[in-house]
């Protein structure tokens, strides 16, 4: 057996033993609290609905808080709730500083806050900055060029052919298909989108734009939220010569995002700029108020080296306390071999700068669930790797049941923009419809989430067998699992425990979480679809003693089981975390 030993010495884990030398546990829950947060996401219009309209709402996640004091989870990031046409489902906002109707008013967000704040449990916003609705009000005074909003986004005249006929000003794309240029009567211009025609690209180049999205989120600062996920970051700024992008020669459809390198509308310098700026906002915020840091996790998908740039540039500036981690979403998948997983696991831990803390995002709203992604006997070992592996984990609203796609949506059931941009030939390939179902909390009538005689997206027929409550009454199963596993992550080894990761063959891999005076960790997982009987003696170092800690809903390992080292059994895509006993 080829042992591979990378040992990283986790940044975090020396700063927080560090930490601990000079400074009161106070102020590490002041300033590091977030260092080994699990933050779960709610997709609030599909979380809890409390008023029977069949959407979730504010009122239906403050009733469902305690549901994060039992499961152990103590931050929360919501997706949007801001007042909006719900184009893209409140990705396209028509005020910045209001809650949108069917999911509540300010006062209800006021009682969710103080709700949170009882249970112990820390709210982040979504913030999306990238965008505005075309309804909001700087928009339609930008079309009528209003003093003072006449550049609050991106417009351009457009090339006029010499048959007469307009053209866009040059070939950029919509993420979402087609020009990103949509034509504008009113103004006679182009308005810029790199999203659906009701999402208008706000123009950063003006420093107006820049002082109205502090105000932003100054509002929500003071309403007690501990920070902000920030959307799309990646397509903040374009590139000033509106120069045209180069084909990627990856697709032939000039129609899909694809189509081209986007070199020229992604990733700009400018936007690492703008985000340092915020890192500022909320540091200030943070010296001048009690309460935790106020922190900024971003959403981008960007190459590692472009995501390193984040945490801090080649200065030293610091930007977001952490860029999402996408690589269990775009790298690895139910083909995967367990090189693969070491090797995108490490390429994060190597690449990320010094003093910066790791994080791993195994599903959000705009993906496949990880049921479906890496099949539904996965479950539980992706949940093991997210909450014993080094620094943050995220978890998407109902992953802790391994709840899966609803696949089968109709056409006519269909809403996600794109999808329905798409048509009815092609919808099913793009809907993100299917991982946005409502939350199954129990076999009731639409699964507990809502009393109405229609869900705005229906939900998933297997919510019978697959809910919270079944899973709470069971002896074993994916919510009983991700329980034990995050109250296991209070142990310093994994907090502060250093990361040796090993492939054990094609299809199987370990890493140790390993710390002075602590039991060794061990998580283990087979990620093919057959039973795997390895040997790890080398990699652990005898003498020790296995114990299994955590083992899987299917599995033939009990917690509490003896293992030895020499013979471990793995069903297909199980997942062990044992513990090493160090013999005496
Ligand atoms: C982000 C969101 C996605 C949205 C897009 C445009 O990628 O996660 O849901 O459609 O931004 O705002």
């Amino acid at each position: 057996m080829v042992v591979v030993k990378i040992a990283f010495i986790l940044s975090v884990g020396l700063v927080g033993i560090l930490a601990h030398k000079h400074q009161s546990k106070e102020l590490d829950a002041k300033y590091n609290w977030w260092q080994h947060e699990v933050f779960y996401q709610i997709y609030p219009r599909s979380f809890q609905d409390s008023n029977g309209d069949g959407i979730g709402d504010l009122q239906g996640i403050t009733s469902r808080l305690q549901y994060f004091k039992d499961t152990g989870i103590t931050s929360v990031w919501l997706s949007p709730i801001y007042e909006s046409p719900m184009v893209d489902f409140g990705y396209d906002i028509s005020n910045y500083t209001n809650i949108q109707p069917e999911y509540g008013t300010l006062e209800d967000f006021d009682a969710l806050i103080a709700k949170a704040n009882e249970l112990g449990v820390k709210v982040i916003l979504d913030f999306v900055p990238n965008h505005s609705s075309n309804k909001h009000p700087w928009f339609i005074k930008s079309v009528a060029r209003e003093p003072g909003y006449e550049d609050f986004y991106v417009w351009e005249d457009g090339i006029l052919l010499e048959n007469g006929t307009r053209v866009p000003p040059n070939n950029w794309l919509s993420v979402f298909s087609g020009s990103a240029w949509m034509w504008n009567d009113e103004r006679q211009q182009y308005y810029l989108r790199q999203f659906t025609y009701g999402q208008p690209d706000l123009n950063y180049r003006n420093p107006a734009v820049i002082k109205a999205m502090d105000d932003v989120m100054l509002f929500w600062l003071n309403k007690g939220i501990a920070g902000f996920r920030i959307d799309a970051i990646i397509y903040i700024y374009e590139d000033a010569q509106l120069r045209d992008e180069p084909p990627s020669g990856t697709t032939d459809d000039p129609n899909n995002e694809a189509y081209l390198s986007h070199i020229y509308t992604r990733n700009q310098p400018e936007d690492y700029g703008l985000l340092q700026h915020w890192r500022q906002l909320l540091d200030n915020y943070t010296a001048n108020h009690d309460g935790p840091l106020r922190i900024m996790m971003t959403e981008g998908y960007a190459s590692v080296s472009q995501l390193m740039e984040y945490y801090e540039d080649s200065n030293g500036v610091q930007g977001p306390q952490f860029p999402f981690n996408f690589d269990f979403i775009t790298e690895l998948n139910a083909n995967s071999t367990a090189a693969d997983f070491v090797f995108y696991i490490s390429r994060w831990l190597i690449y990320m700068p010094h003093g910066h803390v790791a994080n791993w995002v195994m599903g959000n709203h705009d993906n496949p669930r990880v049921a479906s992604r890496f099949g539904e006997k996965s479950v539980d070992a992706m949940n093991m790797l997210l909450m014993t592996l080094p620094g943050i984990g995220i978890t998407y609203n109902g992953e802790e049941l391994g709840m899966t796609d609803y696949r089968d949506i109709s056409w006519s059931d269909t809403v996600d923009q794109p999808a329905c941009e798409a048509g009815i030939d092609n919808y099913k390939t793009i809907s993100r419809d299917p991982e946005r179902t409502p939350m199954q909390w129990s076999s009731d009538v639409n699964a507990g989430f809502s009393s109405a005689d229609r869900t705005w997206l229906p939900v998933n027929p297997n919510y019978k067998e697959l809910n919270l409550r079944n899973q709470q009454q069971a002896r074993r199963s994916h919510y009983k699992i991700y329980q034990s596993l995050l109250k296991l992550r209070q142990l310093p080894v994994l907090k502060n425990g250093s990361f040796v990761p090993e492939v054990v063959n094609r299809r199987v891999f370990a890493f140790k979480r390993e710390l002075k005076n602590e039991h060794t960790l061990l998580t283990i997982v087979n990620v093919s679809n057959r039973t795997e009987l390895v040997d790890i003696a080398d990699f652990i170092e005898q003498p020790n003693r296995l114990s299994v800690l955590v083992a899987g809903v299917d599995s033939q390992h009990r917690v509490g089981d003896r293992l030895k080292a020499e013979t471990i059994e793995l069903a297909p895509n199980e997942g062990l975390v044992i513990q090493l006993n160090k013999r005496k």
